[in-house]
């Protein structure tokens, strides 16, 4: 189909658009009718190189023919079965699938609809778990500032990023923060994992002393901050984490929810890190994004203590109407043949040096403060406009758009996370094209 074809609103005021600026977009519509491969296309037919896998979700690139031929073929035949007390065979090998690839112990798979459903769906596991246990005392939930874990009650309680939270009121009680990993004094334009931060981890010592460890249930981060502007883990940080969570029967959550599906150049963030959580969230690049679908994956030893604790009948009061949708199922499983068939982890392991080079080159550009990279993820902090947070970030994510080419901007931040199929061509004209904007922009 030609883009000239593709139909086109004829009125935006009815989509109250998400996080976004919906009075300038509306002013300034930017259409995306039509994406393959590494790049989308707009209603004037424009090309635009992809530089965030849409929303680091679309790992093995756009419209991947063996992907949507199983949704068609799942719609045809099944489009819709309750897993309510009933079930389809292809929720169950979706399932399998994601628990061959996630680490040894960690087989049960929980499904969801989106990275937020995951969150919260981990946080009411981690209580259950407890309860399960006879410790329901053990409530007490611990994310990280500049967390982000959704947008549900849960995932906002426990995340940190104040713009998410400040509409919002009073969210959840008995939750508190870890601080932050960024230090710019000691880590600026560190290529890989930082050098100095493992002591941030005996934060959560602190956090036990305060409130009892006997209260505390969980502890959620993402093994690499992604939406506060890629903020990646110092060495012996996780493990730190790990073994304090350990020392006090405290279940430690990764939000995988960027971190998987061979964002790290490994199948999850835990690989990469050499850290085993006890449960992990997932969404986005499960179904390389073709129908939305997130999961949680646990240890058998979670699993089995909240149903096994539990009397005849239901054990987990939790579920979606669309947990193991079939299109969503039939989506997972085509993009997990395809990430092990074109072995998208060692695609980004491949290419990680050369990106890694690639972004760093632009530490002379007026403006630049930071820049971080890990597998295929980089953020480059730009230094904020006086008194205006934010402004110079979005006139580079505007100025590469009409140069035709797509990165996301967090506050000040640029972050780059293009499909695991990119190869050198796109990553010069991904960190090329944001060069220019950011010299045209000063
Ligand atoms: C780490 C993490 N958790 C959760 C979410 C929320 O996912 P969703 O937007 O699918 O609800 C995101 C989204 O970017 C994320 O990066």
């Amino acid at each position: 189909m030609n883009e000239m074809t593709l139909p086109r609103p004829n009125n935006l005021d009815s989509f109250w658009m998400p996080y976004s600026d919906n009075r300038y977009f509306k002013q300034n519509p930017r259409m995306l009718v039509r994406a393959e491969g590494m790049s989308y296309y707009t209603s004037e037919g424009r090309e635009i190189l992809d530089g965030t896998a849409g929303l680091w979700c679309c790992n093995a690139g756009h419209g991947r023919r063996e992907i949507t031929e199983a949704i068609q073929k799942q719609a045809a035949l099944m489009d819709f079965a309750p897993t309510f007390q009933l079930g389809h065979p292809i929720a169950f090998e979706a399932a399998a699938r994601v628990a061959e690839m996630t680490p040894a112990g960690i087989d049960k798979v929980f499904f969801t609809n989106s990275g937020s459903e995951s969150a919260d769906t981990a946080l009411k596991i981690a209580l259950a778990y407890h309860r399960a246990r006879g410790q329901s005392q053990r409530v007490r939930l611990i994310g990280r500032e500049r967390g982000y874990h959704g947008v549900g009650f849960g995932g906002m309680s426990v995340g940190g990023i104040g713009g998410n939270r400040k509409q919002f009121g009073a969210m959840l009680p008995y939750v508190d923060h870890l601080p932050h990993t960024h230090d710019l004094a000691r880590n600026a334009f560190t290529k890989g994992q930082p050098e100095h931060g493992v002591e941030l981890a005996n934060k959560l010592e602190d956090l036990v002393a305060l409130h009892g460890a006997e209260t505390i249930a969980a502890v959620i981060v993402e093994p690499v901050a992604g939406s506060t502007g890629v903020l990646v883990p110092p060495k012996g940080y996780l493990q730190r984490l790990r073994e304090i969570c350990d020392k006090h029967g405290i279940l430690l959550i990764f939000d995988e929810v960027i971190t998987g599906f061979g964002r790290l150049g490994t199948d999850f963030g835990a690989d990469r890190l050499d850290v085993v959580p006890d449960i992990m969230t997932m969404a986005k690049g499960l179904t390389n994004a073709a129908v939305p679908m997130g999961a949680v994956a646990t240890s058998n030893e979670v699993y089995d203590t909240v149903v096994n604790s539990s009397p005849e009948g239901i054990e987990l009061f939790h579920g979606y109407t669309y947990s193991g949708h079939p299109l969503a199922s039939a989506a997972a499983i085509a993009t997990l043949a395809l990430h092990q068939e074109e072995d998208l982890p060692g695609r980004a392991r491949a290419i990680e040096p050369y990106w890694e080079e690639a972004a760093h080159s632009l530490r002379s550009a007026p403006g630049v403060m930071d820049i971080r990279t890990f597998g295929f993820i980089a953020g480059i902090e730009l230094t904020p406009r006086e008194g205006k947070p934010g402004a110079r970030a979005m006139d580079v994510f505007r100025r590469c758009f009409d140069e035709g080419v797509l990165v996301r901007v967090t506050g000040d931040i640029v972050a780059l996370s293009p499909p695991l199929i990119a190869e050198k061509p796109h990553v010069d004209r991904i960190l090329g094209t944001l060069n220019d904007a950011i010299h045209a922009i000063a």
